[in-house]
C-alpha cells in the first residue's frame, strides 16, 4: 500500500478544486492511501481582501517570512506528497511558506519526492523557483510540477484576477472573461490524478524522473519571464522600503504602500506596454536564448 499526503491552502476554493480533481482517482485506487489536508495559518488571511489588507502581506510574502500554522494530522511517514500552493506577489502563498518552514514539514518531507500544484493568474515562475529553494531545505525531491493559469489573455488577467481577489466577483463582465482557472481545466486534472496512480504502482515515485511527463502538466509562456524577472527584482527593493516603513498595518507602511500602488499602475500603464513592444522588435535575435529559457522552467514535468 503507498500513501500519499496532498497538502494544500487555498483561499476561495479554487486550488482545493483543481487538487479535488486529483485526489478523486487516488481515493479509488485500492493500491494507494491518500490523506487529504488543509494547511490553515493561526490567523486566517482575508477573502476577499482589502486594497491595504492585499498589499501589506506583499514585503513578507517576497521575503518568505512564513506564518504560524496549525499543525496538521498526519502519519510519520508517506511515499510521496503532493502540495498545492497558490503564487502571492511571485512567491508561494505565506501559509504555505510558513508550513514549509516549520518542523513537521522538515520531519515530513526530509527525503520524500513532491509533486506541486500550482493555480494563480499567470506568474509563477519566480515562486517556484522559490519553491525548489524551500524543498532543498527540507531535503524533499521534486518529482513533478503541474501549474493552472487563469483564463483569458495576461492583459485581461491583470483586471479580472485583481478585482477578484478585492470584490469575490468572479463573473464575466464587459469584454473581460471570467476571472480564474477555466473549468474544463480544473475538469482535466484527474488525469495527473489518474496517471500518479499508475505511476505508484511501477514504483516511479523511488525514481529520479518525472511522473507526469507529456500530459500539458505546465505551459510556460515564454513572453512573462523577462517580465517576471523584472518585476521581481523591484518587488525585492519595494518590499524592503515597505518593510522599513512600519509592521504591518501601520501608518508608515500603509504610506508607502499607497506610494507604491501609484508607482504600479503608472509602470503598467507606461512602461510595460513599451517593454512589450521593444521585446516584440527583439524577439527573432532572442528566439534562441527564450526556447532555452522555456525548456528550463517547464522542468520537471515538462508539456
Ligand atoms: C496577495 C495575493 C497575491 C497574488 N499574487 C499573484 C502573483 O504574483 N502571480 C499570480 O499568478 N497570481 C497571484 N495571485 C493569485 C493567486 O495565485 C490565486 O490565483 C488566487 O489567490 C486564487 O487562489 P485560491 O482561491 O485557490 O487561494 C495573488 C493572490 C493574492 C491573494
Amino acid at each position: 500500500m503507498k500513501k500519499v499526503l496532498v497538502l494544500y491552502y487555498s483561499q476561495s476554493g479554487q486550488l482545493k478544486r483543481v487538487l479535488d480533481e486529483i485526489v478523486a482517482p487516488l481515493q479509488q485506487c485500492d493500491a494507494v492511501q491518500c490523506d487529504y489536508r488543509e494547511i490553515k495559518p493561526l490567523h486566517p488571511y482575508p477573502y476577499p481582501w482589502s486594497f491595504y489588507a492585499f498589499f501589506n502581506v506583499f514585503p513578507e510574502a517576497v521575503y518568505l517570512d512564513g506564518c504560524d500554522v496549525e499543525p496538521i494530522e498526519v502519519e510519520e511517514e508517506y511515499d510521496v506528497i503532493v502540495l498545492g500552493y497558490t503564487s502571492w506577489f511571485l512567491s508561494p502563498s505565506i501559509p504555505v511558506t510558513g508550513f514549509l518552514q516549520s518542523e513537521q514539514a522538515r520531519r515530513l518531507f526530509a527525503d520524500k519526492p513532491v509533486v506541486t500544484v500550482i493555480a494563480c493568474r499567470d506568474m509563477w515562475l519566480i515562486a517556484q523557483e522559490k519553491m525548489k529553494s524551500l524543498l532543498t531545505d527540507l531535503g524533499a525531491r521534486l518529482l513533478d510540477n503541474v501549474a493552472l493559469t487563469d483564463q483569458g489573455k495576461s492583459l485581461y488577467t491583470f483586471v479580472t484576477t485583481p478585482r477578484w481577489m478585492l470584490t469575490g466577483k468572479k463573473d464575466a463582465f464587459w469584454f473581460f472573461p471570467k476571472a480564474g482557472v477555466a473549468e474544463e481545466e480544473i475538469g482535466a486534472s484527474s488525469r495527473f490524478g489518474e496517471r500518479l496512480c499508475s505511476a505508484l504502482d511501477k514504483d516511479e515515485e523511488q525514481g529520479d524522473g518525472p511522473m507526469l511527463s507529456n500530459m500539458g502538466a505546465v505551459n510556460v509562456n515564454g513572453k512573462l519571464i523577462a517580465t517576471e524577472r523584472i518585476a521581481h527584482r523591484s518587488f525585492l527593493i519595494w518590499s524592503k522600503l515597505i518593510k522599513k516603513a512600519g509592521i504591518p498595518n501601520s501608518q508608515g507602511r500603509n504610506v508607502v504602500i499607497t506610494i507604491y500602488a501609484v508607482f504600479l499602475l503608472t509602470l503598467v500603464l507606461t512602461i510595460v506596454p513599451l517593454n512589450m513592444l521593444i521585446r516584440k522588435i527583439m524577439y527573432p535575435f532572442r528566439k534562441k536564448a527564450l526556447d532555452k529559457a522555456v525548456e528550463y522552467y517547464e522542468q520537471p514535468s515538462g508539456r
